[in-house]
């Protein structure tokens, strides 16, 4: 990516899921040319991070805010999960599949709990994404459920009794196994995406484009 010398050109931001996601997005855009070394440096309060001389910027939040920036255009572009995308169901365009950060968003639940879902009955599912729970519950399965907001540690719902299953996201499986659960039903795969605003990418088509052609090129050949 070019600035080609423009002091004309407006800045491009990025909103990126803090943690991992953040760190190997960073990791891609480092071999692309495009770096930060002030975002490296663990110490830092600072929140937002300029390429002067790119006419980039970066910020880092909490992975359910990013869609919320970018669709707002404090951002123009978004790093973030595809679990936090349909979750959020935000107004932007899903542009790119990063291809790290997979894993899945499973119902799970001792192996119990498998009848019940076969059989349609009215169980309690604990997830920290109620609204992809509730899409597949009632628009994919047509299954009455009640569905229970959690913020976190959800394994532990079924295992004191909160609920009988959760949906939650599954990466190894080895918190599942660790505490006696199993994949029940499996919703939808999940990976990094990039996220754009629909405005920036008509604004800005020509370097959000090349960005994403890029990215794209990059991931093929980890891929390959
Ligand atoms: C996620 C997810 C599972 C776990 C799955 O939790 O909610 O609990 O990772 O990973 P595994 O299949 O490799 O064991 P996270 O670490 O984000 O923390 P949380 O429980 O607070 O959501």
């Amino acid at each position: 990516m070019s600035s080609e010398g423009r002091t004309d050109m407006r800045y491009l931001t990025f909103a990126l899921a803090k943690g991992r996601l953040a760190k190997t997005a960073m990791a891609m855009f480092e071999e692309l040319g495009i770096t930060c070394e002030a975002m490296k440096d663990t110490e830092t309060r600072k929140l937002i991070f300029v390429n002067e001389e790119l006419k980039l910027k970066f910020f880092l939040s909490k992975a359910s805010d990013v869609p919320t920036y970018v669709e707002y255009g404090a951002a123009d572009i978004g790093v973030v999960g595809e679990d936090t995308i349909l979750e959020e169901g935000r107004n932007l365009h899903e542009m790119l599949d990063l291809g790290f950060g997979r894993c899945r968003m499973c119902v799970c639940g001792p192996a119990s709990a498998k009848e019940k879902l076969q059989h349609g009955e009215l169980i309690r599912v604990a997830s920290k994404y109620p609204n992809i729970a509730k899409d597949y519950f009632y628009n994919k399965k047509l299954q009455t459920v009640e569905i229970i907001k959690l913020n976190g540690s959800v394994e532990l719902a079924p295992i004191v009794g909160l609920s009988e299953v959760i949906v939650d996201i599954v990466e190894t499986g080895s918190t599942l196994r660790a505490n006696g659960l199993e994949v029940l039903e499996e919703v939808c795969d999940l990976s990094a995406r990039i996220v754009v605003n629909p405005v920036s990418l008509k604004m800005e088509q020509e370097r959000i484009r090349s960005l994403l052609l890029d990215l794209r090129r990059l991931r093929d050949e980890k891929q390959a």
